[in-house]
């Protein structure tokens, strides 16, 4: 199965893909994320990244989907795939049906988590995540068990990311109304779209995102 999680900054994608990672074996393919391996290993593609996700801005077309046609290509066929934060426009939605193609897959469901924009301000800007294991924390929605210890790993640093200050969150809104809720018809038009209310607890997010998937949405 192969399934694009869509939503503005803060919606929820990176903490729902993960969950069904965990739960279903499927693989989490977070375009944010691998940018910002890039960007941290000095790669070319991060020395490109750094300033434009630093502004909130989309890094280009071209370098997002030549990331996901890579990391498709090292999956098994069995293996399932949660798109998290791509595609952001018209023309990534594009290549992205000739990438699955070109590996043999085909896009099951376009999940859309709807949400309220100010309450996406107060959860980007409370989010931190530990420096060893990435796991994920909210200052005000979910602190360590023990403060100052992940409750994964133990590990006692934390790290914030660059473009989770208000401003900048601004910015990333105005890029997913301009550019990302566009595509969104392209899909309905497929029958493919569901909505799942990203305002409820994670548990209840990552229950009806499940049904959807049982065919039971
Ligand atoms: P990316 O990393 O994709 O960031 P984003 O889309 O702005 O989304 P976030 O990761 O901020 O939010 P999320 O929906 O994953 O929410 P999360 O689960 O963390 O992209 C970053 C940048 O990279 C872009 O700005 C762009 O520059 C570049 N980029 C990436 N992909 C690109 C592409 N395809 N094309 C071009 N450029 C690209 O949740 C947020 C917080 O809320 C967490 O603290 C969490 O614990 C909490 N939370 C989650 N769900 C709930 C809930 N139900 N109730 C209460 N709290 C919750
Ligand atoms: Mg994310
Ligand atoms: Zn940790």
């Amino acid at each position: 199965m192969n399934i694009i999680l869509l939503g503005p900054p803060g919606a929820g994608k990176g903490t729902q893909a993960s969950r069904l990672e965990a739960d279903r074996g499927m693989v989490q393919l977070s375009t944010g994320d691998m940018l910002r391996a890039a960007v941290k290993a000095g790669t070319p593609v991060g020395l490109k990244a750094k300033a434009v996700m630093e502004a909130g801005e989309l890094v280009s077309d071209e370098i997002v989907s030549g990331i996901i046609d890579d990391r498709l290509g090292g999956l098994s066929a069995d293996q399932g795939t949660i798109f998290d934060g791509y595609p952001r426009t018209a023309p990534q939605a594009e290549s992205l049906d000739t990438i699955l193609d070109a590996h043999g897959r085909k896009l099951d469901h376009v999940i859309e988590l709807s949400v309220d924009e100010d309450a996406l301000v107060e959860r980007i800007t409370g989010r931190f995540s530990c420096a060893n294991c990435g796991a994920n924390y909210h200052d005000k929605f979910k602190l360590p068990a023990v403060e100052g210890t992940c409750d994964v790993c133990g590990h006692h640093e934390f790290k914030r990311r660059p473009d989770d200050n208000e401003e900048t969150v601004r910015t990333r809104m105005a890029e997913y109304r301009a550019k990302t809720a566009p595509i969104l018809p392209l899909y309905e038009a497929r029958g493919i779209v569901s909505r799942v209310d990203g305002m409820a607890d994670i548990e209840h997010v990552t229950a009806a995102i499940e049904a959807i998937l049982d065919g039971k949405g």
